[in-house]
């Protein structure tokens, strides 16, 4: 595996790759890897093949962090996150320095105007913003011929692929699964962030999906009625604060009135002073 730090030297490679008609398998991360991150590195092995390329960057992109967030707390493990590059057949780790993504006088943004909108978008106006600027950014220093997002960050993946599509960015954006410990919680770097209590309380998050998947496939359930039903559940955990939960299409984010099998929720919520969210098809 090849560590990479400058952009040129990034560019000069991608160059390389697509003269040579490889295939390039990429995957953006913001580090502090877990076994989701892996996961999406196997998944980027079997889209571009054995004689393929796959790329992980990490970069905690302040652009989509709000200054009253955690950016400057982010959690950071640089050499645990080469080890697991390593183990999951990762050729290129690409780590560039935020003065080189941002210069001082950077001042072009791509801005996603509708599914940025509800749910993540409500309290955290501006992130999709750096979110789908650094995407954008990486995508052309990389040139991959496929991108892998997780469907972890659902609402994230649904823009990255709208932006790909609306942009014409030549690349194919692949979404994969959500990879959980063994009772229920999305792994998320954040969890780290969670005391002992507080980490005992988290799979609530997962028990709203599954009890909501219980209640749908008895047939439609009116949104405000689930989402009563959500509630309740989520303040039997005293540690736990409920930020939001949606029930929407797929394809457009747009509310569901009508709670059908098929439909996605999506709730956020805070446990003590973290945030976590999680989404499952119903
Ligand atoms: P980060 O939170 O590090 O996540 C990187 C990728 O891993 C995202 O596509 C995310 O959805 C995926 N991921 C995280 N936890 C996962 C899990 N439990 N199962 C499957 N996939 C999971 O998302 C970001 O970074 C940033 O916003 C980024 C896209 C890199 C732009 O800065």
């Amino acid at each position: 595996m090849r560590i990479i730090a400058s952009v040129a030297a990034m560019q000069r490679l991608a160059r390389q790759w697509r003269r040579a008609g490889r295939a390039v398998a990429f995957v953006p991360t913001m580090g502090f890897l877990h076994e989701g991150h892996a996961s999406l590195m196997r998944r980027a092995r079997r889209a571009c093949g054995a004689r393929g390329v796959v790329v992980v960057s990490i970069f905690v992109n302040p652009t989509q962090f709000a200054p009253h967030e955690d950016f400057a707390q982010y959690p950071r493990d640089p050499r645990g996150d080469a080890a697991l590059c390593r183990q999951n057949g990762v050729d290129i780790l690409f780590m560039p320095e935020a003065a080189e993504i941002y210069p001082p006088d950077f001042s072009v943004y791509v801005t996603e105007d509708r599914l940025s909108k509800p749910m993540e978008g409500v309290t955290r106006p501006h992130h999709f913003r750096g979110v789908a600027t650094v995407v954008a950014k990486l995508l052309n220093l990389v040139l991959p011929t496929a991108a892998i997002f997780g469907a972890k960050d659902f609402q994230q993946a649904a823009i990255v692929q709208r932006m790909a599509r609306d942009l014409n960015f030549p690349v194919e954006i692949i979404v994969a699964p959500t990879a959980r410990a063994d009772d229920g919680l999305a792994l998320s770097s954040r969890n780290k962030y969670l005391s002992a209590e507080e980490r005992r309380q988290a799979p609530i998050l997962f028990l709203a999906l599954q009890t909501a998947q219980a209640a749908v496939s008895q047939g439609p359930v009116p949104r405000g009625k689930l989402r009563k039903k959500i509630h309740r559940l989520i303040a039997s955990q005293p540690a736990a604060r409920m930020d939001y939960v949606e029930f929407f299409d797929p394809g457009t984010l747009e509310p569901s009135a009508l709670v059908k099998p098929g439909a996605r929720m999506a709730l956020a919520v805070w446990l003590g002073k973290t945030r976590l969210i999680d989404n499952a098809e119903l």
